[in-house]
């Protein structure tokens, strides 16, 4: 294990874990404090989708379907994420006098190349609550990615980030990474940890904090019972559900979430280094990016968006990222996603790393065609590489 965020106060870690675990409940409660949870939502706690501060579990089942609280559908259109009735996210849960705003599934479809694998493209809703979705509003389904290192990722300057961006591709290698509005999410959205944590409390559990304080979280106007069901305030100072001191614990907590194992030691597998850098994969994938100290954070990632072309298109464009353009992977960890048989990229379609890798096309069509043009044993090579992050 490498290291944690220094600034961390013990106190407020061992606070923030209860909190990240704690599991919810509708308001009025007698347990003032943990109650204010939706009335719409997706989960009980932090807990229910980054378990033990992990990410997705989303192995494939017999009758090609995933675990349906293993991924969250986000809605948008071209002018950007939100259904007009829905809100941001389908809520498949609801409280005793708030109906869910829809029972969803996944299936794993066929995809058009077989090397592909079968593909997640199958959304399906059953019983939408309140009424039909506008006509523009598409489903994107995405996987809830693992958070240790977090608190790492956000100690690299902005200038560094910066410097590695090449919006206008000068340098002529067809790789133009792009700033997104912050450094988290699939789409490098949120710019901090606490930014990423009060947008999961409010679009996940439906529980307000200071910088966001309406009560019903990502209940629309349109949906009244939400709006007008009751709310917990805590009876704390700030009158929202997750008071100032709350938060502040939790995102201790995530931001200390220690680093996974880093890259293996370059003495021991020279090789599969440089087949990752010579297939051009370190181009997005930097191996390490340094903090404000100079310290390195092995993360493999850019931390910049990336069009990674027609095939991983999304539903709709999310701050500066387009449709198609997705926040580099962070790699580190990988070795403990496919020890699990995690699923991997944005909406979990790729069943294994030479999937996930056939996927890659735009900025990413020059490393993808290297790495099919490997011989087998290099090939084998790289993913053993890959499988020792
Ligand atoms: C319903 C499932 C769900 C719940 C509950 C949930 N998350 Fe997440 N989390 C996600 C998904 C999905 C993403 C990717 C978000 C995106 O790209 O839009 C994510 C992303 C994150 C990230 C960014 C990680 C990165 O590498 O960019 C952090 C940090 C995070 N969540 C923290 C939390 C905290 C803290 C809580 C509890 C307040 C929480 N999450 C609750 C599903 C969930
Ligand atoms: C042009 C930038 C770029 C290049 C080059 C690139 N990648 Fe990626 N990679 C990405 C982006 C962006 C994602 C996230 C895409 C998504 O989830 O839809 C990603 C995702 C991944 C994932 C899935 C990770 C996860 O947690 O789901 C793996 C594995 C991966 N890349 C490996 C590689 C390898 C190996 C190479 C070299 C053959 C490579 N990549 C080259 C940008 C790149």
């Amino acid at each position: 294990m490498s290291a944690t965020a220094a600034w961390a106060d013990p106190l407020d870690v061992a606070v923030g874990k209860a909190l990240f675990d704690r599991l919810w409940v509708p308001a009025p409660a007698s347990t003032r404090g943990s109650d204010g949870l939706g009335p719409l939502h997706a989960a009980r706690s932090c807990a229910g989708c980054h378990a033990g501060g992990g990410g997705t579990r989303s192995a494939a089942r017999p009758d090609s379907t995933i675990d349906p609280g293993a991924l969250v559908v986000r809605l948008g259109s071209d002018a950007g994420p939100g259904d007009p009735v829905y809100g941001l996210q389908l809520q498949p849960l609801g409280t005793a006098i708030v109906a869910p705003e829809a029972a969803v599934a996944f299936d794993l479809n066929p995809s058009p190349d077989p090397s592909l694998g079968p593909t997640v493209t199958g959304i399906r809703l059953d019983a939408l609550a309140y009424g039909p979705l506008a006509r523009a509003t598409r489903l994107e389904a995405r996987r809830a990615p693992a958070l240790y290192g977090v608190g790492l990722l956000v100690s690299v300057p902005d200038a560094t980030l910066d410097a590695l961006a090449d919006p206008d591709d000068r340098d002529g290698d067809g790789i133009s990474g792009r700033r997104g509005t912050g450094r988290f999410g699939w789409k490098a959205l949120e710019p901090t940890v606490t930014s990423q944590t009060e947008a999961a409390l409010a679009t996940d559990l439906g529980l307000s904090t200071p910088a966001r304080p309406a009560h019903a979280g990502d209940c629309t106007a349109a949906e009244t019972a939400c709006l007008a069901a009751p709310h917990g305030d805590g009876g704390n100072a700030d009158g929202v559900e997750v008071p100032r001191d709350a938060l502040r614990a939790l995102v201790a907590y995530v931001s200390a979430l220690p680093a996974p194992r880093s890259a293996p030691d370059p003495a021991t597998d020279l090789a599969g280094g440089a087949l990752f850098r010579d297939t051009g994969c370190a181009a997005c994938h930097v191996p390490a990016l340094a903090d404000a100290a100079g310290r390195p954070v092995p993360a493999f990632t850019d931390l910049l968006l990336h069009d990674l072309g027609p095939g991983l298109q999304g539903g709709f464009p999310e701050g500066t990222a387009s449709r198609s353009e997705w926040r580099t992977a962070p790699l580190w960890g990988i070795a403990a996603a496919v020890r699990r048989g995690d699923r991997f990229l944005h909406d979990g379609r790729a069943a294994t790393l030479d999937e996930a890798i056939r996927w890659h096309a735009g900025e990413a069509s020059t490393a993808r065609r290297r790495y099919l043009a490997l011989p087998p044993d290099d090939a084998d090579r790289l993913r053993a590489y890959l499988e020792g992050l």
